[in-house]
This record gives C-alpha cells, structure tokens and sequence, in this order.
C-alpha cells in the first residue's frame, strides 16, 4: 500500500528530530525536515532524502510555509526563550493549513506549579495544542541519556558526574528511542488523541548507580559527586549556559530530588515494539562521547 503523507519535522537538526526524520524515512514517509541553518547535519538529513527548510519557529510566515501540504508533524522548541510564542504560531499556521496531527515535545516536569519558566511554559503550551482540533500527541521524557555526556568529566583516567540531584532516581531515555516512539505515533495518531506519555528508559538508578554501569562499560573508576543547586548553577554559568537554561536546570534539581523525574513504564516498547536502550548499552554506543570532557 502507497503511503504519500508528508510529515513535518522541526528541530529536525536536534536530538529527538534527527532520528525522527531517519525513523519516518524508513516508514518510507516523505519528509520536510524543518532547521534553523544550513550546515552539516541539515545535508546529511538532505542526503538521506528529506526535504530540508530553514525556517525560524519563531516566525509565523516561516511556520506557515513549513506547514503547507503536511498530514501530521512532530513539534519540539528547544529549552530557550520562545516556546510559547513557536507554538502559538505552530496552531494557528497548522490548524489554517488543515493539518491532522501533531506529536509534541513537552517535559516529566510540565505542570502548572513548575518554578522552572520552561516547564510551566511546556505544560501552557500543551493546553494551548489541547484546545485545536489537530489530533494531539504530548510527549513527557524524563531526562535524556545524552545529558549524561554534557555533565562528564574525565580526567587522570577516571570519569566524573558532579550533579545536584542527590539520591534521586530516574531511567535515562535516549534519543533515538524517542525518535522511533514519534515516527509510530505520527504514521497512526488516532489512538494516541490527547494523550500525555511519560517516556523513561529501562532501569531506574541513581547517579551512583548510573555513575557504576558506566564505569562497567568504560572499565575505569567513574565517581558520582552529588552538589549544590548553587553550585551547579555557577558552573553553568561558567559554562556559558543562557540565563532561561540554567534557570530550568536548578529548578527541575529539585524536582529531580523529589522524585518528579523517577519512574519507568512500557511505552517505548507498547508504541514502537521495541525495548528502549539502556544506559550500558548507550554508552557503548557513543563511546568517544566518554573520552574527554563533556559537551554543551
Ligand atoms: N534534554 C532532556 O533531558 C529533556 C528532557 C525532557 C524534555 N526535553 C525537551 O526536549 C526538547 C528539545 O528536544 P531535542 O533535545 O531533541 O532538541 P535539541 O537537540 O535541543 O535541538 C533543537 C533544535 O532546534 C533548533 N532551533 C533553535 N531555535 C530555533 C528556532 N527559533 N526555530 C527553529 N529551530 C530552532 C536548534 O537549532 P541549532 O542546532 O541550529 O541551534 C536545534 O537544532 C525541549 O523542548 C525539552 O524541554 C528535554
């Protein structure tokens, strides 16, 4: 059966959007792959078959081009300033060209008492999408495997996670899981209409659990350091982080340490028919992430 639907993926360049795109391809879906600039990764997505705009979400001309002849997209904005004003243009733009479905990317920690703007913003954004009549997927992942390689530090040949989450617990979700949850969910959104998924990886751990199937993998001492919110902020900071980043990062902490971000469940391998990928099994895969010091 021919299957012509073209779906609509924006922050195609990012984590969850890049996998999206390559797991819509294999569907054998066409693709627009919506970046912010030309460059390596939007060739690559080019290469690979997509057609690749460049488009600021945060230009409601731009998103109305992005949408024209789209059956259902995946909409995720970064954790920046702006989220609210992308999805606003995102329903107006969408709802005008008729599209079907959207799969949104919110956050476990959305909820309107949230003191992290971003996470208070991702849950208005979901009400703002519950309100059109686009059949409307939200996605709640907990933290992403991937920040494990943006906190690591390696040095005198043992490995480093200064973190302020205290003996919180989560189940790290990768990437590409969620990029396969997202293909599924936009090729038969039907069953999925206002549903809210909380998505997590395999095993719930801690960090010093988390810091020990990563030594396991690298076969060097790898140590967990629990920190201050203060202290972690300052070396964001120091880091270069933007303002609206390390404002979310010291708030969702103590979230994390209240347990908001713990949790697993079947969704991965209910939606995609596929065990979602452990933390072993991702630093085995992203290996040379874990040779040197982390990445912003
Ligand atoms: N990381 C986590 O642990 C976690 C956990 C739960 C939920 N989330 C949610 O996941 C989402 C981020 O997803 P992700 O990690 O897949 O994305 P990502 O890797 O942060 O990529 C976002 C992409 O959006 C592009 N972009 C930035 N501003 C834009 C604009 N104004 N218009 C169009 N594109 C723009 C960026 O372009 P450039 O690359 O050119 O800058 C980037 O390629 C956020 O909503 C966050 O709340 C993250």
């Amino acid at each position: 059966m021919t299957d012509d639907r073209l779906f609509l993926v924006t922050a195609a360049a990012g984590k969850t959007g890049t996998g999206a795109v390559e797991a819509l391809l294999d569907r054998g879906h066409r693709v627009r792959a919506a970046v912010r600039r030309e460059d390596e990764r939007s060739r690559r997505l080019a290469a690979a078959g997509a057609e690749v705009v460049v488009a600021d979400l945060l230009d409601l001309d731009d998103v109305t081009r992005l949408v024209r002849g789209v059956s259902g997209a995946y909409f995720c904005y970064p954790i920046r300033e702006g989220l609210l004003d992308a999805t606003v243009h995102f329903a107006q733009a969408a709802t005008e060209a008729g599209v079907r479905s959207v799969v949104a990317m919110s956050q476990i920690s959305a909820r309107r008492e949230a003191r992290s703007h971003a996470a208070r913003q991702h849950w208005l954004a979901e009400r703002l999408l519950d309100r059109t009549g686009l059949l409307t997927t939200h996605l709640r992942p907990t933290l992403f495997a991937e920040w494990l390689t943006t906190w690591w530090d390696r040095h005198d040949g043992e490995g480093h996670l200064r973190l302020p989450f205290g003996d919180g617990r989560h189940a790290p979700i990768t990437a590409a899981d969620q990029s396969r949850v997202i293909a599924a969910l936009l090729h038969d959104p039907e069953p999925h209409d206002r549903a809210a998924y909380a998505l997590h990886g395999p095993v719930e751990m801690n960090h010093h659990e988390i810091a020990g199937a990563i030594s396991g993998v690298l076969g060097i001492p790898v140590h967990y350091e629990p920190i201050s919110v203060e202290e972690f902020s300052a070396t964001l900071v120091d880091r270069g982080f933007p303002p609206h980043l390390v404002q979310h990062l010291g708030h969702i902490a103590v979230d994390y340490r209240n347990g908001v971000f713990a949790g697993t469940n079947d969704v991965v391998e209910t939606i995609t028919g596929r065990a979602p990928t452990s933390v072993e099994e991702f630093v085995l895969a992203n290996k040379s992430a874990f040779d040197g010091e982390g990445v912003s």
